[in-house]
């Protein structure tokens, strides 16, 4: 979602730079929004185990509070991510330490339950991305992740046929009777990869990933080579935002009963109304950047975050241009509350804590 120079920082560089969790990212993981009450989360969680309950009767096993540390072989290795791939790098997860971080993805299970000789399961929890502020995009979402193994004999054909069937399926459960599409896709523990697209108030919508295990992950599961296996991976939030109509992924995070209220026991047939729109107000900040190598856009993201937690909407690079060596960039702040009009002191309060924390903690020059 950017230049790619402002990608380019080196991962080796960070690793020593931003081997932290944000104590405001730590505190999230206790918050298992899937497992609410009411939450729009929890039902959409709770609409797809019962599509797939239905679909096979007592076959799956169920796992939604699986803990989301994990190691750098779960979330990548075992699961075949190349080693230079961008989901390892420290710009776009967050590690705890060398060898574990919060898992990216609920695929990270995936080998630990089949190698504990589980053959059907579907997992629902939190993952963690570092990434842009905007309003589809927040450090925490949710996903669903199933895997289902099948008896030896049965062709990799049925297998496709099967997984295919099972997501179309699961998708006109979710959409109603929509037109849908599949895609090539590419993920390195799947092959062949898919995509899911359904048609959505006239666009294509992707809806999940998916394909067959790939042989190297099912033997890394202790798997027998005479058997075959799917898998499927979707979240949460982009799917409750289009079938609920929820504007801001921050509103999940929300305490507050004007949304919540509106959740109670109507299922997967909710329709958001906003209670209000209150007034944005926008600052820019601009900077020089001497040594581009050690800047990444990610961290005035996360700074923004940390400092202004859900009063911030939007984060974007408005100005970009070069002088001698160095970078000049303006970054534009939408501050926004959900719940509530800002008050200016609020807003400056908030945009001087954020300047401040820029010069301090980040190799840049404020202008
Ligand atoms: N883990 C993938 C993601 O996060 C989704 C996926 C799961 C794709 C399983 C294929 C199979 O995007």
């Amino acid at each position: 979602a950017s230049e790619p120079a402002l990608r380019s920082r080196s991962s080796d560089t960070l690793a020593s730079a931003r081997g932290r969790v944000p104590a405001s990212i730590w505190a999230k993981t206790s918050a298992q929004l899937h497992l609410r009450r009411n939450h729009p989360l929890n039902t959409l969680r709770k609409h797809i185990e019962a599509y797939i309950h239905e679909k096979y009767p007592s076959t799956f096993r169920m796992h939604s509070s699986l803990p989301p540390v994990v190691s750098t072989v779960q979330c990548f290795d075992d699961l075949r991510v190349p080693l230079g791939h961008v989901s390892r790098a420290p710009t776009d997860t967050y590690y705890v330490d060398d060898t574990t971080l919060l898992r990216t993805h609920m695929t990270a299970h995936d080998v630990e339950l089949l190698a504990a000789g589980e053959t059907a399961f579907l997992l629902c929890g939190d993952v963690y991305r570092r990434d842009t502020v905007d309003r589809t995009h927040y450090p925490v979402f949710h996903q669903v992740d199933a895997a289902r193994l099948f008896p030896s004999g049965t062709s990799r054909k049925q297998v496709e046929e099967d997984l295919k069937q099972t997501l179309s399926g699961l998708a006109k459960a979710l959409f109603g009777d929509v037109e849908m599409r599949w895609v090539e896709g590419y993920f390195p523990f799947t092959h062949p990869s898919f995509e899911l697209e359904v048609a959505w108030q006239g666009e294509w919508l992707e809806v999940l990933g998916c394909g067959l295990l790939h042989r190297e992950v099912l033997q890394r599961g202790g798997v027998s080579d005479d058997v075959e296996g799917w898998a499927f991976g979707m979240g949460l939030e982009r799917l409750a935002m289009v079938l609920f109509g929820v504007p801001d992924i921050r509103l999940f995070w929300s305490e507050d009963e004007r949304f919540l209220g509106q959740f109670n026991e109507r299922g997967i047939e909710a329709r958001y109304k906003p209670f209000s729109v209150f007034p944005a107000v926008e600052k820019d900040v601009s900077f020089w950047v001497e040594d581009i190598s050690r800047f990444h856009e990610n961290d005035i993201h996360e700074l923004a975050r940390e400092v202004c937690g859900d009063l911030v909407e939007n984060v974007k690079v408005v100005d970009t241009f070069k002088k001698g060596g160095s970078l000049s960039l303006c970054f534009r702040i939408t501050f926004r509350s959900m719940e509530k009009t800002l008050t200016h002191a609020e807003v400056n309060k908030l945009y001087n804590e954020f300047r401040t924390q820029i010069s301090e903690t980040l190799p840049v020059t404020l202008r």
